[in-house]
């Protein structure tokens, strides 16, 4: 994955390996999952686990101190019990240049990487020895069946190797380094048979809100149409809260969750914060429609650490006119008797990013 050479760096997205742990490193928790297929297409979860960051540590996907960040991940992957030390991690997606471009198919696996690497060059805007640079082969070209349609993908290497050398430290041994959006996308491959008409021929919103990003992505048949992030999470109501009442972050993260907060708490704080949120959502829809040539959306899912919040799907439903559920990865799963579903359905929506990269071992 992280050789000098380029030549030899092009297997940022391959996928084929022994069963892989998904690991996503966000900015307050590290997520790990691990899943087995039980039968062709159908998996079980075996275990999953959540594991608290220190402030600041993680910020945009930049990560301040190697050392703590990895010391968490041995910590989490001590709780989490698996044997396994293979792992699958992803690069935020505003971390990689992705572009698609269409050669003449039967390239040989030399030609094809020279192709890249001179169209690679005209785009990056770094030095190509700064970058990792790979490539897949997406299919045969819209149009012309003699050509294939390639993705590349290009990060800046010092982001790889900070989470190679996070896994590493843990004692992991990290394969595949994936793109987040990606990941997302694959996990919503598992929720979308849950949804009306098996989420099929359907504009679909799904909404990951997290601590400091939301990710607003609308897929249609298991494909983005559209995607779009704003700095703006649950971060935000823990700000609220330790203001409104005299908190420490600590004290006000723990309260919002435990739901341990004074009467007015509820009115003054959470609905305002949830109002905002539900008006970034139809903002988000907005945008959706008038940058493509769309006008509706059939369903929303929420996810992320937001989505816990009660009665946020409700709200959002009403504000944007849309129905709206709560994302459940794990929903046409089977799941291991070590894992209790009460505190599952409290995690299932934190753990899509972490999820589509488990599920990358059975591809
Ligand atoms: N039960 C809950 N009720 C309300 N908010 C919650 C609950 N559980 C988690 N959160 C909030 O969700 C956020 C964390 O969500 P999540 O784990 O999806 O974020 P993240 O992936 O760490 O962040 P990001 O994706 O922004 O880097 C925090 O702001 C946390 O306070
Ligand atoms: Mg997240």
């Amino acid at each position: 994955m992280l050789a000098d050479k380029l030549s030899s760096a092009f297997d940022f997205l391959k996928t084929k390996s022994p069963s892989l742990i998904g690991i996503d490193i966000a900015s307050t928790t590290i997520k790990m999952v691990e899943l087995s297929e039980v039968g062709k297409g159908t998996f079980r979860l075996e275990r999953y686990a959540i594991e608290p960051l220190a402030k600041d540590l993680v910020q945009d996907g930049n990560v301040a101190n190697l050392d703590q960040v990895s010391d968490a991940l041995r910590r989490g992957f001590k709780r989490l019990g698996s044997r396994n030390k293979s792992v699958a991690m992803a690069l935020p997606a505003a971390m990689v240049i992705t572009k698609k471009i269409i050669v003449p198919s039967g390239q040989k696996e030399e030609e094809l990487e020279l192709t890249v690497e001179a169209e690679a060059n005209q785009y990056i805007p770094f030095a190509l020895d700064e970058v990792n640079l790979d490539f897949q082969i997406l299919g045969a070209a819209p149009n012309n069946p003699d050509e294939v349609e390639v993705l590349i993908a290009a990060s800046r290497k010092e982001k790889v190797e900070d989470r190679v050398a996070i896994a590493e430290a843990a004692g992991l041994k990290p394969l595949v380094m994936d793109v987040e959006s990606y990941a997302t996308q694959e996990a919503f491959r598992m929720i979308a048979p849950s949804l009306p008409a098996n989420g099929r021929d359907q504009n679909i919103a799904f909404v990951d809100i997290g601590a400091h990003v939301t990710h607003f992505y609308v897929l249609r048949n298991g494909q983005f149409l559209f995607s779009r992030d704003q700095a703006f999470g649950g971060n935000q109501l823990t700000q609220d809260i330790q203001r409104a009442f005299n908190l420490s972050p600590e004290e006000a993260e723990a309260a919002k969750k435990n739901q341990g907060l004074p009467e007015n708490y509820d009115q003054d704080v959470l609905q305002p914060f949830m109002e905002t949120l539900a008006l970034e959502i139809t903002r988000a829809l907005q945008f959706f429609f008038t940058s493509t040539t769309y006008n509706q959306v059939d369903q929303i899912v929420l996810a992320g650490g937001c989505a816990l919040l009660p009665g946020l799907d409700e709200l959002v439903a009403k504000r944007a006119s849309v129905s709206t559920v709560v994302g459940n990865p794990f929903a046409s799963m089977q799941v291991s008797d070590r894992i209790r579903p009460r505190q599952l359905a409290q995690d299932a929506p934190l753990l899509t990013i972490a999820t589509g990269l488990a599920l990358r071992s059975f591809e």
